[in-house]
Order: C-alpha cells, then sequence, then structure tokens
C-alpha cells in the first residue's frame, strides 16, 4: 500500500482546517487514515460514530484516505494500520508545548515511528472544534469552517 500516515485527532467535530491539513497529508502520502478517537477524557458532544461519520463525509472526494475510530493507545493503533507517520498539525506556536510532549511520549512508546507536524492555511490559525460549537449553540454562523451537513449536525445537536 505504500507509505502510510495517521492523522489522529477528537475532531468533535471535524472542522476546514482538519480538512486542509489531511488534503496536504494526502499530497505527500500514499495512504491517510484519520483516526478518530473515541477520547473519554474530553467528553465529546458527539459520539465516536457521528464523529466518523461526520468526518467521512466531510473527507468524500479525497480518494488515498479512510476514517477510523480508535480506543486504544495511539502507536498500538499506528501499528496495527501498518503506519510509521503520526501527522499532527500546528496551527500557532500556543500548540507546541502540548504537541512537543505528545511526540516526545509517541516516540519514547515507539522510536519507529516519527510524528510530522503540517501547518494549515493561515486562515485557519485561530479555528478550534470548541470555538465553531460554542458559535454554534449561541447561533453564530460556522458554515465558512465546516461542511455543510456538519453546520446541520451542529444546528441538530444545540436543538
Ligand atoms: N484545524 C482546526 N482545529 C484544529 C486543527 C486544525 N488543523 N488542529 C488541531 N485543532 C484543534 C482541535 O479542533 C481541538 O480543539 P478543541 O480542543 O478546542 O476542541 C484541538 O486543536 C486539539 O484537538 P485534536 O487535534 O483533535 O487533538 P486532540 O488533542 O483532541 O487529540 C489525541 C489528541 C487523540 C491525538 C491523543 O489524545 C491520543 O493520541 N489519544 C490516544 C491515546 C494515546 O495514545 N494516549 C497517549 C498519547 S502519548
Amino acid at each position: 500500500m505504500g507509505k502510510i500516515a495517521i492523522y489522529p485527532g477528537t475532531f468533535d467535530p471535524l472542522t476546514n482546517g482538519h480538512s486542509d491539513l489531511v488534503q496536504r497529508a494526502a499530497r505527500l502520502f500514499d495512504h491517510i487514515i484519520v483516526a478518530v478517537a473515541t477520547n473519554p477524557g474530553k467528553t465529546p458532544q458527539f459520539s465516536a460514530n457521528e464523529r466518523i461519520k461526520l468526518a467521512q463525509i466531510a473527507l468524500n472526494g479525497i480518494n488515498n484516505i479512510e476514517v477510523c475510530g480508535f480506543d486504544q493507545l495511539l502507536v498500538d493503533f499506528a501499528r496495527e494500520k501498518q503506519a510509521s507517520v503520526i501527522i499532527r498539525g500546528l496551527r500557532a506556536v500556543s500548540d507546541f508545548e502540548y504537541e512537543f510532549q505528545l511526540a516526545g511520549m509517541n516516540r519514547k512508546l515507539a522510536a519507529d515511528i516519527e510524528t510530522l507536524f503540517l501547518m494549515p492555511a493561515e486562515k485557519y490559525s485561530y479555528l478550534s472544534s470548541s470555538l465553531v460549537r460554542e458559535i454554534s449553540s449561541l447561533g453564530g454562523d460556522v458554515s465558512e469552517f465546516v461542511h455543510p451537513r456538519i453546520e446541520t449536525a451542529l444546528c441538530d445537536k444545540m436543538r
């Protein structure tokens, strides 16, 4: 299958910033696994199945990707999927400390798996899933930030 990379996250929900990153990664690797973490620590608003379905809809059209859920150690899931690279996004300097810690720990757990950082387009540098959820819950317009089906799902959830 060639070079496989895994792009993990909570994706609650997937935003246009995440999609931008997937598109960049898809040009660099033969196959991208978008790995949706169950992440009970974050008490996501959308269930794991909803997040997977919404990500599949938003990323439909990028041929060399698949969206999967996982509820184990990321490095174990990466190995299971034969991915040798973990993709993470860096939006701003403020992301760095957390990402540095995550990449360091993942390297400690699995020295053969590299973490690669990509920057989304500048216009997405201030975007996050929690801001999108907050804006939507207060009746704001999030159409610029998420796929139309995700916008609808957010509205339905808030109702
Ligand atoms: N565009 C828009 N937003 C982005 C973004 C981009 N390109 N990149 C990151 N973000 C935002 C997300 O929306 C999210 O915002 P929020 O917290 O306000 O909702 C935030 O940045 C971080 O989210 P995300 O990128 O989804 O990562 P995460 O921190 O939720 O995910 C995991 C962390 C899932 C990768 C990590 O917990 C993990 O690996 N878990 C598996 C268990 C494991 O192996 N643990 C040990 C790790 S050493």
